[in-house]
């Protein structure tokens, strides 16, 4: 997962992230993230060189965080500059120093890139401009790779089986026609679908309950693993669907959800979260089940209809864009559990 490590990842709920220190995983890779004195987050190995303890087990002190186990103190950018049992605890040798990575707050998000990133996060101003509602959902951990869970997510052909009534019509399954135009690392496609309609329980969609109810949903996939969805109904009501997905490990993932909605401004936050908390609560059973647990982005591997083009352009682009696994498809790390 090399190449990944030249991406912005989402690591944490920027909501979560308070003075105390916490822990995450990215790639596999240990984090301790806290807030520095401006407010800014900071990410390090949660790894102290002393005697490996956890550095989220220690405290922040000052733009400092401090080893629960022996004191230690380093600085974000990862140097040891205080060690206690010293004559001189300033005298710390070189090699004192754990890795520190670059950190973003954006979107009610946390973002870490392990190496210098190769793109930047994605423009997605309705979150930003402060006149929309803005709801944070999730995260919803799945033991899959973050692959899995955002073709899961765009995967138009489920909708009515796995979430019917919901985000689709069991009378109504057919995908329709829709074309993937990708452009670098982004891919971009329409599709105006059939859908559900708002339920009593759940009212947060934007359209009107004569006739069949459609949407029209404007994606703009991000790799590896971010997805900004623009719906729209008749009239200027719109929502915006920004997800993206963690990747724990090379078998673990956590999805992340930010909504943002030109209407129903006054609505309870919780409406929303209960229907994300139901979807995603509807797909592990499947995804979860998918074998072998990480997308295989050798086309062979699956069989691929029509209606699969999202899936066919993400994993042709993965590759394209060197993003896929450094193991051989196919073989399992057995990484993670
Ligand atoms: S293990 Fe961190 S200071 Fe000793
Ligand atoms: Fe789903």
């Amino acid at each position: 997962m090399r190449a990944q490590r030249a991406c912005w990842h989402p690591v944490a709920f920027a909501a979560g992230l308070a003075v105390r220190p916490v822990h995450a995983d990215l790639l596999g890779e240990p984090l301790v993230l806290w807030r520095g004195r401006d407010g800014r987050p900071r990410a390090m190995s949660d790894l102290c060189v002393h005697r490996g303890t956890a550095m989220s087990l220690g405290r922040v002190s000052g733009d400092d965080i401090v080893c629960a186990y022996h004191g230690w103190r380093y600085r974000a950018d990862g140097r040891c500059v205080a060690i206690p049992q010293l004559e001189d605890p300033s005298r710390v040798p070189a090699k004192a120093r754990v890795a520190a990575f670059g950190t973003q707050e954006r979107y009610g998000l946390v973002w870490v890139a392990l190496e210098e990133p190769r793109w930047p996060l994605p423009g997605v101003p309705e979150l930003e401009d402060g006149s929309w509602t803005v709801v944070t959902a999730g995260p919803y951990r799945w033991q899959r790779d973050a692959a899995r869970q955002v073709e899961n997510f765009t995967d138009f052909g489920h909708f009515p089986w796995v979430h019917p009534g919901l985000l689709g019509d069991s009378e109504r399954p057919v995908v329709p026609r829709h074309e993937v135009r990708a452009d670098g690392h982004v891919l971009h496609y329409v599709i105006v679908r059939p859908e559900a309609p708002n339920t009593d329980d759940f009212p947060v969609f934007g359209n009107e309950q004569a006739g069949p109810p459609e949407r029209r949903s404007r994606y703009e996939l991000r790799l590896p693993y971010t997805i900004a969805l623009r719906l729209s109904w008749r009239g200027d009501r719109g929502m915006v669907y920004f997800f993206t997905s963690q990747p724990i490990t090379a078998d673990r993932c956590a999805g992340y959800v930010v909504i943002g909605r030109n209407y129903n401004l006054d609505q309870s936050e919780r409406v929303i979260q209960d229907f994300e908390d139901t979807i995603f609560g509807q797909d592990p059973v499947v995804v979860e089940s998918q074998r072998p647990e990480r997308v295989p982005f050798d086309l062979a591997a699956e069989l691929h209809l029509k209606f699969d083009a999202v899936a066919v352009a993400y994993r042709k682009a993965m590759r394209a864009n060197g993003l896929t696994a450094d193991i051989p498809i196919g073989i399992d790390s057995g990484t993670a559990s």
